[in-house]
């Protein structure tokens, strides 16, 4: 499905996909830094932002296959730069292993590659009903927003506490339930991470509690030569909690490509 997207600067194309339940706008923070040098593809996934919402299950390769389909109608044929963040690197885990020669460099931000364990699978259909029930993204808001922040961010950010709180509210409960039902289904890519051949940077807030530094270095120390960074005052969401230290290391990481 054609997805609604942000396509906005010069250079080298960047694709950036974002987390769940989130928005193409969790990237805002990155706009102005890296969309001065680079070209920024940012897609709503599927049933988020302002992409269209199908009924039943999201598998996360379905929406790898979306990004795919979005770069062909943009007729970008050459490799390009992929970075994802929890949902969205679980994506970006995907079409490294469906569509390995469109990407040129990876950045896996927030993330992990290890599939649910069945008590974290159960409690994704548990929430997926439970938002069903309430008929909004309520449960899920109240579930999930208290892990994605630092203290820091809670204390010198709540205007971005608040933008994130309103887009997981606008996040419709098929989109919720879809994608909950998605990742429960995704598979463990753990043993496909020392396959992997292009340069790849490993990002994640120190505070990050959902995806955390632990889980992030082992799946740096997995992949060849991958780099790792840790960005302080940031938990799950970094780009957005810390957008000065994730951007140095972003630009970094882009500058020291072939
Ligand atoms: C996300 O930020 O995309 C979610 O925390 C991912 C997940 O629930 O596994």
């Amino acid at each position: 499905m054609l997805l609604n997207y942000d396509d906005y600067g010069p250079g080298p194309v960047v694709v950036l996909l974002h987390g769940f339940p989130l928005s193409r706008k969790m990237w805002s923070e990155q706009e102005s830094s890296l969309g001065s040098m680079y070209r920024m593809i940012v897609p709503d996934l599927r049933g988020h932002g302002k992409s269209a919402a199908p009924d039943g299950v999201y598998p996360i390769e379905a929406m790898a296959d979306d990004v795919v389909e979005l770069l062909d109608a943009l007729q970008i044929k050459e490799p390009v730069v992929l970075g994802g963040l929890s949902m969205g690197g679980y994506v970006a885990l995907a079409l490294m292993a469906r569509h390995p020669e469109r990407f040129r460099a990876l950045m896996l931000i927030d993330t992990r590659a290890s599939a649910d364990t069945p008590e974290a699978a159960q409690g994704r259909e548990t929430l997926a009903k439970a938002v069903e029930e309430a008929g909004n993204a309520g449960p899920a808001v109240e579930s999930m927003l208290p892990k994605f922040f630092s203290v820091v961010t809670r204390q010198r950010h709540p205007d971005r506490v608040a933008a994130i709180r309103k887009i997981m509210e606008k996040t419709t409960v098929r989109t919720i339930a879809g994608s909950l039902r998605g990742m429960a289904a995704r598979p463990d890519r753990t043993a496909e991470l020392p396959q992997i051949k292009v340069p790849t940077l490993v990002l994640v807030g120190a505070d990050d509690i959902v995806t955390p530094p632990s889980v992030a270095r082992a799946m740096a120390d997995a992949i060849p030569g991958a780099k790792y960074v840790e960005i302080p005052d940031a938990g799950h969401l970094a780009p957005l909690e810390n957008p000065e230290a994730t951007d140095a290391a972003i630009l970094k990481f882009l500058d020291s490509l072939p």
